[in-house]
């Protein structure tokens, strides 16, 4: 007889957004940011079981085995080459034209990581129209830009740990469950590891009791999720919101998290 997967939903807290405030964030200096934060108890669905049927269109979000032999992420030649994979992985995943890369940030909670590289514990949207046009047109040529500016694309992260995740998980909520009116604007202030970087413009997500949250349990290094947090189409399913979060039943001693998300942006013909 076939065993029975063992399905873990969790209860925990999520870090929401005092409805109707803007934030502003300072990765590298969080004394200075100002995130009121709206915190509530959640539960967090175990994805696997239904992740055969998830959509962007529909759930803004999937699940996918996309085993890499990239395992330095901090050697620049092998994370180049991570990128380029990732960049292959969502074509692939959208049947857009052309997919750029940008921002990959490795996160961990082991001691002695730095603000940047935390994992992010408030559910955001990173980012809207406007830095998605401001990277389009750092990464393409100008032509090219305004062009592809024009016809639909979408910003897509994709979150992969580096080691099986055991504590810090990561949480996204379907897409289909967050409405606009539930997003206030979020100011990234030097972020993506540079102190210098002009802002960055998301949203940070208020609580709605309708939000249905997903986890991975013990995600594997062989997995990955992408997520879609912005569409130029304003009618399709969009702004996947995520955030770090501490599973009560992690046990003390639990091995640190160690992740890396890589954001593209992927243009339709
Ligand atoms: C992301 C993100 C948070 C985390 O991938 O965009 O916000 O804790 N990640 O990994
Ligand atoms: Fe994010």
């Amino acid at each position: 007889m076939a065993s029975q997967p063992i399905v873990c939903d969790v209860q925990a807290t999520m870090k929401y957004v005092v409805r109707g405030e803007k934030a502003t964030f300072h990765p590298g200096a969080r004394e200075k940011s100002y995130w009121p934060v709206d915190e509530h108890q959640v539960t967090i669905r175990d994805v696997r079981p239904i992740a055969g049927q998830l959509a962007f269109d529909r759930n803004g979000f999937v699940l996918v085995d996309e085993p890499t032999d990239v395992t330095d992420f901090t050697d620049s030649g092998e994370l180049a080459r991570y990128c380029h994979e990732t960049e292959t992985l969502v074509r692939r995943l959208t049947g857009a034209d052309k997919v750029v890369s940008f921002g990959p940030m490795i996160r961990t909670n082991a001691g002695g990581a730095h603000g940047h590289n935390l994992p992010a514990h408030g559910a955001h949207v990173d980012y809207g129209a406007r830095t998605v046009a401001d990277f389009t047109r750092d990464l393409l040529p100008p032509d090219e830009a305004e062009r592809r500016l024009q016809r639909r694309h979408m910003l897509i992260n994709v979150w992969r740990p580096i080691v099986r995740v055991e504590s810090a998980p990561l949480a996204v909520c379907d897409a289909s469950t967050v409405k606009r009116e539930d997003l206030f604007d979020s100011e990234v202030v030097g972020g993506l590891g540079d102190f210098n970087r002009r802002s960055l413009w998301g949203f940070n997500l208020a609580h709605h009791a309708g939000h249905r949250w997903y986890w991975v349990p013990h995600m594997q290094p062989w997995e990955a999720l992408a997520f879609k947090l912005f569409d130029s189409d304003a009618g399709a399913v969009q702004f996947t919101a995520h955030s770090a979060f501490e599973d009560p039943n992690t046990p003390p001693d639990a091995a640190p998290r160690q992740s890396i998300e890589v954001r593209t942006i992927a243009y339709l013909s």
